[in-house]
């Protein structure tokens, strides 16, 4: 571990070098010195070896949030660009490690990190390096359109970073650009998966039929097929992906949507030790009603997708029996079995895919990503998941050389620190500190989750809006899921004495 964090110590200084003009343009000297040297003080309070040496040792908390100066930049901003879901306006060049700070001199502890998208910290001198190279350089200004063009080294790149993290069994991926655009992505790819089957193979040409009916949208050339999702499931806000999100109205209200079907997710109790027996019965109640809607359906779903852990539609869990249910489900109808990894990937749950959690007998047949890998896509191991003519499964861009460089140094970085293992161990200490506020706190933290997941733990709270409120006030930056749930999702790099802050902090709010 020493010589790891010697190695990032001397990618920071090289930073240092680079960024000190942009750096010390906008933040005052005096800022980063304080940052400087509180931190040295916070690794040795809390015996711990800091990721982040010369990370604040404390939120700084010097204004009401938004103050003055954030006013002032949300009022300009808003003539140009709706802010009305405007969160904090940050400043970048202040922020550092698990710390995000604004315009008015306030640096909170964040564990909502871009909604659960940044990885390895702001400022990671890593990335930095990464993101200053001849080699990123040119991948932003000659960006390729990938399908035509992709550069000489795309298989280098991928192998060596999107690929070398891919969920066991699965050995190549279409990359894109969203969370939403992978989903539909893989949406396609079972479609034509299912038709091809439908017609005799890979090398059954399309009926004169077909070819003419799909240019009026209509049958078969644009099959009465559907996707499966599950209620309170969310998936994105493109058309397809909308379809398949369950979590809110907000999100779907007058958008024209394709008429597929939602099965019913586990509504668990907790504390789960006290309710197996009835929680392992509702799930197999949402395995028998999945079962019925697939067999049934009207327009029948060519794949079921879901969450390892619902995450927009209030941090819901399911237990690997119904998962693993789910997949043998799945085989037993012939429906493609398409896991959305986009929330719950890259480390959160203490393994790099939640879904290593279940024990699967065979694999996803496909796992879509994107938010901490900077950029997205869908994995998959079969062949036949590969359309077959060109162009079926095309787009200008077809992903972004640059992402997945980013993408690759994220992985290098969390194998070096072995972040993955580490977030696995906070996550049990950061629970055990929760469910002893939660016996405290008894209306304040109610139905704790995630156990064992890493550090993607949540809480409902009676008061969940106030209680985000004010945790700004207390220095830390939280956000919400669902209706009711308080969600934690910090980054990577969050250590023990980041969540023994939080907790503390936690506290005040609960007493306030
Ligand atoms: C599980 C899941 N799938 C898909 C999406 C959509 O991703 P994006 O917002 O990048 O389109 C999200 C976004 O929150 C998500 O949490």
């Amino acid at each position: 571990m020493a010589s790891l964090l010697r190695t990032a110590g001397r990618a920071r200084s090289v930073l240092a070098r680079t960024n000190t003009q942009a750096t010390s343009r906008r933040a005052p000297i005096a800022v980063q010195r304080r940052y400087a040297s509180a931190a040295a003080a916070a690794v040795a309070d809390s015996g711990e070896q800091s990721f982040f040496p010369d990370e604040p040792r404390a939120p700084t908390v010097q204004t009401a949030i938004p103050g003055p100066e954030s006013k002032k930049a949300i009022e300009r901003l808003s003539k140009v660009f709706d802010t009305r879901s405007l969160n904090m306006m940050a400043d970048y060049s202040r922020s550092y490690g698990n710390y995000i700070a604004d315009l008015d001199g306030n640096v909170l502890l964040d564990v909502y990190a871009q909604i659960a998208s940044i990885p390895v910290g702001y400022n990671n001198a890593s990335l930095q390096l990464a993101a200053t190279s001849p080699e990123m350089a040119s991948a932003l200004i000659n960006r390729p359109a990938l399908g035509n063009f992709p550069q000489h080294d795309w298989a280098d790149i991928l192998e060596k970073g999107i690929l070398s993290v891919a969920p066991k069994g699965l050995n190549q991926v279409f990359t894109s650009q969203s969370g939403s655009d992978a989903n539909e992505l893989a949406y396609k790819a079972a479609f034509m998966w299912k038709r091809q089957q439908q017609r005799g193979g890979p090398d059954a040409e399309f009926s004169a039929e077909d070819i003419s009916s799909s240019m009026n949208n209509k049958a078969p050339g644009a099959p009465d097929l559907s996707i499966l999702s599950f209620k309170s499931g969310f998936h994105g806000r493109l058309f397809g992906s909308l379809s398949t999100t369950r979590s809110k109205p907000i999100h779907k209200i007058d958008i024209p949507a394709f008429d597929w079907p939602q099965a019913p997710f586990p509504s668990l109790k907790y504390p789960l030790e006290d309710h197996a027996a009835e929680n392992a019965k509702e799930e197999q109640r949402c395995l028998d009603e999945t079962e019925r809607i697939i067999k049934e359906w009207h327009a029948p779903p060519a794949a079921v997708i879901i969450e390892p852990i619902q995450s927009e539609g209030g941090d819901n869990h399911a237990s690997p029996n119904f998962f693993r249910g789910l997949r043998e489900l799945t085989k037993k109808l012939n429906v493609l079995f398409i896991v959305d990894e986009v929330q719950t990937g890259v480390g959160a749950t203490g393994k790099f895919w939640a879904h290593e959690h279940w024990g699967l007998s065979s694999p996803p047949d496909m796992v879509t990503f994107s938010k901490k890998a900077q950029t997205a896509g869908y994995y998959f191991g079969n062949n036949d998941l590969r359309p077959n003519k060109p162009y079926r499964q095309f787009n200008t861009w077809m992903g972004d050389p640059a992402r997945a460089i980013l993408f690759r140094a994220i992985v290098q970085e969390i194998e070096r620190l072995d972040l993955v293992n580490s977030t696995a161990a906070t996550g049990t200490h950061l629970f055990g500190g929760l469910k002893r506020l939660a016996e405290r706190y008894p209306k304040e933290i109610q139905n704790l989750r995630g156990q064992g997941q890493g550090t993607f733990i949540a809480w409902d709270s009676p008061r969940r809006d106030e209680v985000l409120k004010k945790a700004k006030g207390q220095g830390v930056n939280i956000g919400g899921s669902g209706d009711v749930a308080v969600r934690l999702r910090p980054m990577l790099i969050f250590q023990k004495h980041h969540a023994d802050l939080l907790l503390e902090r936690l506290e005040k709010v609960f007493q306030s």
